[in-house]
Order: C-alpha cells, then structure tokens, then sequence
C-alpha cells in the first residue's frame, strides 16, 4: 500500500525537522551578527536543561488550510529550563519565521508561557526578535498583544520580568518589554512603536534603525534600557547574572550567597576617595565598591540620568540595592530622570524583598525652567511615593550634602527610613549657607561697612551651626555619626537588624502614584 505523505500524516520527527528550520534560515541570522532563537535559548539556560513546550503549534490559518508556508512552532519557542539551578520560563522569538511576527497563536504560545511562570512562581524572560504585529492575521494579533500586556501587569510585581531585545522590536512589540522589570538590548537592536514612519525615515534621511532605536539610543535618551550588550552571548551571560539578585518570585528571598569577604572590615579607602571639600567631585561607585561585598556592583540603567547610581550588590551575602547620587555627574543634583530612574529601582527592590541602601551626597532639585515646564514637581513626588511605599529594610548614609527637599525625599526618617546614618563632615541643612545668608540677612550685609567681610562671618556662623550632622543627630531624625570607615560594619549589623522587618499598608484598593 502506498505510503500516505500528507503533510498531516507526518511522524513527529518530521514535525521537529520543519519546526527547528534549515541551514539557510540559520546562515542568515548569523549575517546580522545575531543567534538564532534556538541557539540564544541554549545559551540562557544552564546546559541540557531546557524543555521546549508547544513545538507543533501552527498558525491559526494553517490549521485549516494545510499550507506549508508556515513552520510549527510559529514563530517562537517557549518552555522552561534552569538559570543558575532555579527554573525560569522563555519566550524566543525566531525571527526566520515571517520575520518573528507576532500572529495569534505565538501571541498564544507567550501568554501560556507567561501564566505558567507565573502560576509556578518563575521568572519570565522574553528574547524578542520580531517585525511586531503579523500584518496578515490583523486583529487576531493585535488582540494577541493585549493578552500579552494583560499577562504582563498581572504578573508584575509577582515574579522577575525581563525582556532583550536582540533584533527587530518594532509596532506593538516595544509594550510588553516597556512593561517588564528589565529591558536588555544588544548593539545591533532596535526598538521603535511607529512603524512606517520610521521605515520612511530611514529610507529617506539614510539613518539607520539603529540611530533611531538602537540599543545606544535606548540606554542613553529614552531610558527605555537599562542594560546594554555588545552582542547576544554578551546579553544572555548578563541576563543570567542579573537573576542572581533576584528572587524567583515575591514570596522568596533573594539567594543569599555565603560570604567570603568579611563583614566587619573596616575601609579606610573611604576618607581619600570623598574630597571633604563639599565642592570637588568623586566617583560615588568607588564608595559602593569599598562597602559592598568582594568590591562586586551590578550596576542598572548604567548610561541613563548618570547623576544617579542604582544598582544591586552583597553585604554580608543578602542581595541588597543601592541607591546613590552620583556627584561626578550635574554634582549629584536631582532631576527628572533621575526621579524615574531612582523610583522604578526602589520599586523593584520593594516587589523583591530586596532592602535599599541609600547613599546620599546631593546638593538639592536641579533648577531652572526646563525642569519644572517637564514636571519635577510630580516627578520628584514619585521618588517620594516609592520611598514611603517601600516596606522593606530601608538604610542610608550622608556622605557629604544632603540640603533641601533632596534630604526630605531620600529614605528620611519621616519617610519611615530604618537605621540613617551620616559621616562627621555631613551637612544636612534647608540649603547651602551662601544662599542662606543672602536670604537671611540681605538687609544686615547691604548695611554692613563692609559687605563681603559680614557676608563671610555670617556665612561661616551658619556653617558652625548649622552645617554639619549634629542637629540631626540630636532631633533623633538621624541614628548616628559614624567614620566613613566604619561605613560596612554599620551597614552589616543595620541590615543583620532589619532583615526582619515586617510592615503592612492601611488596606486600599491601590495608591494613586504620582505619573
Ligand atoms: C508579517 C513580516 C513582518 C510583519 C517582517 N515580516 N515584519 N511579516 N508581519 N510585521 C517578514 C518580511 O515580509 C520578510 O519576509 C521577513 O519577515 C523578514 O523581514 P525583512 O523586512 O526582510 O527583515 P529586515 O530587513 O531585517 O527588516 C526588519 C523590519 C521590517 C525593519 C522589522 O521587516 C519591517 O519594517 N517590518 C514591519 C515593521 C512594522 O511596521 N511593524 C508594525 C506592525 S503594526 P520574507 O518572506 O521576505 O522573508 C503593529 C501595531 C500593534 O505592531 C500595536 C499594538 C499596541
């Protein structure tokens, strides 16, 4: 009898061969200097321990009409594997596939792969590579990508999100990234939401994707990245290391890693690496590196609203996040982006049960017209809203200045910080006392004999009395006064307290955060 060759009669074998694609398919993606979706999903997972789901799923239009354009899998591969030896879920898209497209069923494919992480209490990383909606499925895609935003609100906060982009992101596949915890994008990405606008932007202007989208862009202007990779190995090594801060959902604690570095140390470094002359600049990572664990900082949002430092480091082996204004940059100065930047990691650290060490050196708000037209008031008011919502440990050290409403919005007793701390030379004052005199006593000087000679007294009395720790200290709003090279120990048995720390909200539906 002859043998029945149908297309549907195939064996399972066969089904794989089409769904794993041939040698042109890989070729072409490694001419863009890119991985195939496959090969990125071995390299995320820790070896032979990634399980593909839904390999023989197949376009909607395919099921019916028996075509052989399409391939099973449609277009993306799910499944799960271990990072580290903690499970985790993944969604690839394999952009041989009608460019990784999103039609229904990859849309189907995602959102199952999503709910099972979160169900199972996973993380969930995306490895997006797509053209964005499948222009010729239509609505039944663009109602794909409204699951997948809904899956991705409804397991925020729940259990780590990352997405990278490692191609194409373009039309509605730049949302479901926007709403997870953390953006990846390689250098020869590019992330845009207007199509055909840009298409005709680069056709016409001879720019390329990447001047308008590309990683470099995204990591610098828009803040849409917080990490950026030379290439894709580069990308998935440092996807995988970020998960080493990161509990696998919001009922664990992040992986405590017993120490080697010892958590009574002292760091004498501290007092050369902080000028104590308020004015001069320093590298606020080079404190952090002295402070924390084996010197190790995996620093977020690296190349975005510099004059603030986030990031996540180990003291005495607890995963913690650091907070800290960076006076090599606009002197440390609190601006627009740095509000946002500072919020969206105190907020993670609160989801994660990761405590927050806040370093302070800040000279205030940055003034001027721009930011108050572009919002400081309710962006400055999202930092505090993230402070006071968090309930987690909360530490900080004065470093140097803490004037104005800077002090008021970072991790402050009133904002129910836990164990604050400052150095001797701190000055924590409603302004500096050059603006504070003229301010004061305009009248007193413009009727001194000699004007400059009273402005100086009176500027050095406001700095013998107000500038420096001790007020606060003796209000109780700050707990102590420590030497800098005491800075570790503090922190070590602050945190060794705290780790206990159990706080609950008034019961409300939810916040109103300032937007
Ligand atoms: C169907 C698509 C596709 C898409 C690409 N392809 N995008 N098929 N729907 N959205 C197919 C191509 O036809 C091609 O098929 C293959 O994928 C590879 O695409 P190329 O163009 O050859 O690749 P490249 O030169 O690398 O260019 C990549 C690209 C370009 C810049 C992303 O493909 C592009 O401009 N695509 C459309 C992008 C776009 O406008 N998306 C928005 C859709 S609207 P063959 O058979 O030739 O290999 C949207 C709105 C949703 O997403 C809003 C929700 C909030």
């Amino acid at each position: 009898m002859k043998k029945e060759m149908s297309y549907y009669k195939e064996g399972l074998e066969n089904r794989r061969e089409i769904a794993y694609g041939g040698e042109k398919d890989v070729a072409r993606q490694h001419s863009k200097g890119r991985l195939t979706a496959r090969e990125r999903v071995e390299l995320l997972f820790d070896p032979d321990t990634f399980n593909e789901i839904d390999s023989l799923v197949l376009p909607r239009y395919e099921t019916y009409l028996g075509g052989k354009e399409s391939r099973y899998g449609d277009g993306v591969i799910t499944g799960f594997g271990q990072i580290n030896g903690r499970y985790a879920m993944v969604a690839s898209q394999d952009a041989a596939v009608m460019g990784g497209s999103l039609g229904e069923m990859h849309a189907n494919k995602i959102v199952k792969a999503m709910r099972m992480a979160l169900q199972y209490g996973c993380p969930f990383i995306a490895l997006n590579d797509s053209g964005g909606a499948r222009i010729q499925e239509g609505v039944d895609s663009l109602g794909g990508y409204a699951r997948i935003f809904d899956a991705n609100c409804e397991a925020s906060g729940v259990i780590p999100q990352i997405s990278a982009i490692m191609g194409p992101c373009a039309g509605g596949a730049v949302y479901s990234p926007a709403l997870t915890d953390f953006v990846f994008m390689t250098e020869n990405s590019y992330m845009f939401i207007t199509g055909p606008e840009v298409v005709r932007a680069v056709m016409q202007e001879n720019v390329s994707f990447e001047d308008l989208g590309g990683g470099l862009m995204h990591s610098q202007e828009s803040g849409v990245c917080h990490f950026l990779a030379a290439d894709d190995r580069e990308c998935l090594q440092r996807v995988r290391a970020l998960l080493s801060y990161l509990p696998a959902n919001n009922q664990e604690d992040p992986p405590y890693v017993r120490p080697v570095d010892d958590p009574l140390r002292r760091c004498p470094e501290l007092e050369h690496i902080v000028p104590t002359d308020p004015h001069k600049p320093y590298d606020v990572r080079q404190v952090i590196n002295s402070v924390v664990d084996d010197g190790r900082f995996f620093e977020v949002h690296q190349l975005w609203a510099e004059n603030m430092v986030v990031g996540f480091a180990r003291l005495n082996g607890f995963v913690v996040g650091i907070v800290a204004n960076q006076p090599m940059v606009l002197a440390g100065v609190i601006d627009i982006k740095a509000s946002i930047k500072a919020t969206h990691f105190i907020r993670t650290c609160d989801a994660y049960n990761i405590p927050i060490i806040t370093l302070q050196d800040v000279p205030g708000f940055l003034p001027g017209r721009d930011q108050e037209y572009s919002g400081i008031i309710r962006n400055g008011a999202r930092m505090i809203y993230a402070y006071s919502e968090a309930t987690v440990p909360k530490l900080m050290v004065i470093l140097r200045k803490s004037y104005g409403g800077a002090y008021c919005v970072m991790s402050s007793k009133g904002l129910r910080g836990d164990l604050l701390y400052a150095w001797p030379n701190a000055e924590i004052a409603v302004m500096g006392a050059e603006g504070a005199v003229n301010i004061l006593f305009r009248r007193d000087v413009q009727a001194a004999a000699d004007p400059d000679a009273r402005r100086q007294e009176l500027v050095q009395d406001y700095e013998t009395r107000f500038n420096n720790p001790y007020v606060a200290a003796a209000r109780g709003l700050i707990d102590d006064v420590i030497q800098p090279r005491d800075t570790r120990l503090a922190l070590v048995r602050a945190l060794d307290l705290t780790l206990s720390k159990r706080e609950s909200h008034v019961p409300k539906k939810h916040g109103i955060s300032p937007m």
